[in-house]
């Protein structure tokens, strides 16, 4: 597969990702002007409210702040995020540069080394790119080391519990904000014929599989944190190799410390540290998982920030690695 090739198929992933995004972009954006136009300058006293003191009706509310503010950054700089990460998972090459490998490529199960910028072949857990992927692997697709692993943090990060408030929002409407009106469809009449909510059945069952993600979560910070380790010798020959430190290792360092301050402040881990216990008094170990409480509580109270933080220094980590193997950028270094 050439580089045109490649291209196009580039163009039509972004685009059928970008599509979707200007639906949900274009719905909030209806949204925020009605709700400018309605809910902010009209008053309070012109709006119907049916039973239960509630106003009804898509993205109707009481509130009078600006709440649309929110579904709308956060659902437009996912799509951002979600069309860069796609495109630099298609490319399949310039994804090592030195001593350093992009975090969307790591780890690397298999490498193709005809592809330009491919990690090294003993960097590759399992090898060389096999003939037995080659067979079952698309055609329109390039041999992206990307596509193996992508299912880990992608599944940890689409159950999160603070992803699920801001896409439920910002995609589905569901509703968009608290106290705003939801999408017609997700309001469910229930047995007495009341309102009630649906919860994560059906399809979205599966984001139940969250709390099991996050040990997989875990490893991949201590991989990431591996690599960021080999980013300090040279040619990435650990103990063989010169050490030394370059820009490129202090994006790599802080990639797993972001990446943890998000997994440890997960609502699992929460659980698992301070849950299922009556009393955090009286033995050593029960103080233990009191301190150690307080600390993920500390995280947990900021996910979102992490979350946010983590997701945008993933990405420039990548766009680092691939910009100084492409020679766009010159890493400053000490070898
Ligand atoms: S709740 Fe967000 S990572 Fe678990």
């Amino acid at each position: 597969m050439d580089n045109t090739q490649i291209f196009i198929i580039a163009v039509v992933v972004i685009a059928v990702f970008t599509i979707g995004g200007g639906v949900a972009l274009a719905i909030s954006l209806y949204q925020a002007n009605r709700l400018i136009i309605e809910t902010v300058s009209v008053p309070r006293s012109d709006i119907v409210q049916d039973h239960g003191g509630h106003v009804s009706g898509l993205g109707e509310t009481t509130r009078a702040d600006k709440w649309w503010i929110e579904p709308l950054w956060t659902g437009f700089g996912f799509l951002c995020f979600v069309a860069y990460a796609n495109w630099a998972g298609f490319q399949g090459e310039h994804y090592w540069h030195g001593s350093y490998l992009s975090p969307f490529y790591s780890p690397v199960l298999f490498v193709d080394l005809s592809r330009v910028g491919a990690a090294p072949l003993e960097h590759a857990w399992f090898g060389i790119w096999p003939d037995w992927i080659r067979q079952i692997w698309p055609p329109f697709f390039p041999t992206s080391p990307a596509w193996l692993i992508l299912a880990g943090p992608l599944a940890f990060r689409l159950t999160c519990y603070y992803y699920r408030k801001f896409y439920y929002r910002s995609y589905f409407l569901s509703p968009p904000g608290c106290a705003v009106g939801a999408m017609p469809s997700n309001i469910v009449a229930g047995p007495t014929g009341t309102k009630q909510y649906k919860g994560e059945t059906g399809l979205f069952i599966f984001q139940n599989i969250h709390r099991y993600t996050w040990y997989l979560a875990v490893v991949y910070i201590g991989i990431l944190s591996w690599d960021a380790f080999i980013s300090l010798w040279e040619g990435g020959e650990v103990f063989h190799g010169r050490i030394g430190i370059g820009v490129g290792s202090f994006v790599l360092f802080l990639n797993p410390l972001l990446l943890a301050t998000y997994t440890f402040g997960c609502h699992s881990c929460r659980h698992l540290v301070g849950g299922r216990k009556n009393s955090f008094s009286g033995k050593i170990g029960a103080r233990i998982r009191f301190s150690l409480w307080k600390k993920v509580t500390w995280l947990n109270q900021r996910h979102m920030l992490f979350a946010w933080l983590s997701m945008i220094w993933v990405g420039f980590s990548d766009f680092y690695v691939r910009m100084c193997s492409m020679g766009i950028i010159n890493d400053i270094n000490t070898w």
